[in-house]
């Protein structure tokens, strides 16, 4: 890890044990604060006392470990415990989709009140749930509005940017921190947190705080797709992806990072944050329909994918489709818009019969589909299948006996949706290959 102890530890409340408030407590604490985390899921709450990490993250149980013998973490289920500790409170909980796409912020709003009403002294209050913009301003009215006439709130914009199945590291190693507040000393106090990370520190109004991380993920989906497009393309006309990914990537003003193309994007940030983005804009009178084109690229390649299972195949009906991979990226539990989710969906509904198989993910995804056969091992799950279809590019897919694997196949057929296998090798060993765009 590359962040340096500070000589200088704060007490900090995280409000909401999820994802980001889990990582972000664990990693402050993990830096010399003291850190007390509160969720109002009691069995939760329960496990993380005895140092059991509710969801697969790697490196998080570990400090999550540490730090409770250290005892500079503890978790609690009493807010006003929380929020008499901290001077500085985290607010974390979950902003998650209305019907319209829109950003949920009741958890958000009931947090912001129950720390206006406990407060016994002044607090900094951070935002880092993903939130639209104006957000900050909206919490400071409500914290006003139910605190005790003699106590200050100060709000603090400081979205999080790290990603599921490396959070830790990109907690530890961050390219920038984003601070949006309007308090010098609340700034400076928030700044003064960061400061062993050694980074680059955007001071911005909370406004570009909140756009920055928005437009930052609503940027990325837009590579994703647009890198889709392209290959869709290039399938036509027998060109490869993965040539013209770093040919475009290798010019520095682009770069090569997130181009891969392949079945699109999931997960519980880039779908909901782009519809959240793209009602902001309605509410102020701006078209985002460059976004609207994103996410429909990004639905239209997961049916793309399965007409390709289909075509190979000669149609699906009674046909074994082993699936590996379920998580909607590696290194992770995580199946919330999963691509795998809505391919499984297709591939059923043209009757054909799934054998799946993840390493970490399988247990989330009985709860979707309880009547699919989940494998122990991928050779359990390509045993007698016609064909191997690639959803999530775990390692242990690519270090596969591909020569034993051919052998217990029915058909040697590999439909790789992330492009992620040895593809010359495996038509060399007599495998049929279908990628996307290759
Ligand atoms: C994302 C942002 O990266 C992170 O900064 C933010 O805080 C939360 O949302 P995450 O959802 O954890 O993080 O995963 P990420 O690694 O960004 O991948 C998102 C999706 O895009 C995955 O489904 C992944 O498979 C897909 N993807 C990514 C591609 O299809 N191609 C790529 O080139 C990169």
């Amino acid at each position: 890890m590359s962040a340096s102890k500070s000589d200088y530890f704060m007490n900090i409340a995280v409000i909401g044990a999820g994802y980001v408030g889990l990582v972000t407590g664990a990693c402050l604490a993990e830096l010399g604060n003291n850190v007390v985390c509160v969720d109002i899921d009691k069995r939760k709450i329960n496990k993380l006392k005895q140092g059991k990490v509710p969801i697969y993250e790697p490196g998080l149980e570990e400090i999550v470990r540490k730090n409770l013998t250290r005892k500079r973490l503890a978790f609690t289920t009493k807010i006003e415990k929380a929020v008499n500790f901290g001077e500085i409170i985290f607010i974390c909980v979950g902003t998650p989709a209305r019907k319209d796409g829109s950003a949920d912020l009741s958890y958000l709003e009931k947090a912001a009140e129950q720390i206006a009403k406990l407060a016994k002294d002044n607090k900094i209050v951070v935002i880092k749930s993903t939130v639209p913009v104006l957000t900050a301003r909206k919490v400071h009215k409500i914290l006003k509005q139910h605190s005790k006439s003699n106590v200050e709130f100060y709000v603090i914009s400081n979205p999080e940017f790290l990603r599921e199945g490396s959070a830790v590291k990109d907690f530890m190693n961050p390219d920038r921190i984003v601070i949006g507040g309007i308090n010098k000393e609340a700034i400076r106090k928030v700044c003064e947190l960061y400061r062993p990370f050694n980074v680059p520190i955007l001071e911005t109004t909370p406004e570009s705080a909140e756009i920055i991380k928005h437009a930052s993920n609503s940027f990325l989906a837009t590579k994703i797709s647009f890198i889709n497009m392209v290959a869709n393309l290039c399938e036509k006309v027998n060109a490869n992806i993965k040539d013209v990914a770093l040919g475009i990537g290798l010019d520095k003003r682009i770069g090569t990072a997130f181009l891969n193309a392949g079945i699109g994007f999931g997960g519980s940030c880039f779908p909901k944050d782009i519809e959240a983005f793209i009602k902001v804009g309605e509410k102020h009178r701006c078209n985002f329909a460059l976004l609207k084109e994103v996410i429909k690229i990004n639905v239209r390649q997961r049916k793309l994918f399965v007409k390709k299972i289909e075509d190979v195949l000669y149609g699906l009906e009674n046909k074994t489709i082993a699936v590996l991979g379920l998580a909607f990226k590696p290194n992770t539990d995580d199946i919330r818009k999963a691509p795998a989710i809505e391919i499984i969906r297709l591939l059923l509904d043209k009757g054909a019969k799934i054998k799946a198989y993840d390493p970490k993910a399988m247990d989330n995804m009985r709860k979707i589909f309880p009547h699919i056969q989940y494998c122990n091992n991928p050779y359990e799950t390509l045993a007698n299948s016609d064909a191997m279809v690639l959803i999530t590019e775990w390692e242990e897919f690519k270090k596969l006996n591909f020569e034993k694997v051919k052998k217990i196949m029915k058909q040697a057929i590999i439909i790789d949706g992330r492009n992620y296998l040895p593809h010359n090798r495996l038509e060399r060993i007599g495998f049929t290959y279908v990628g996307v765009g290759i």
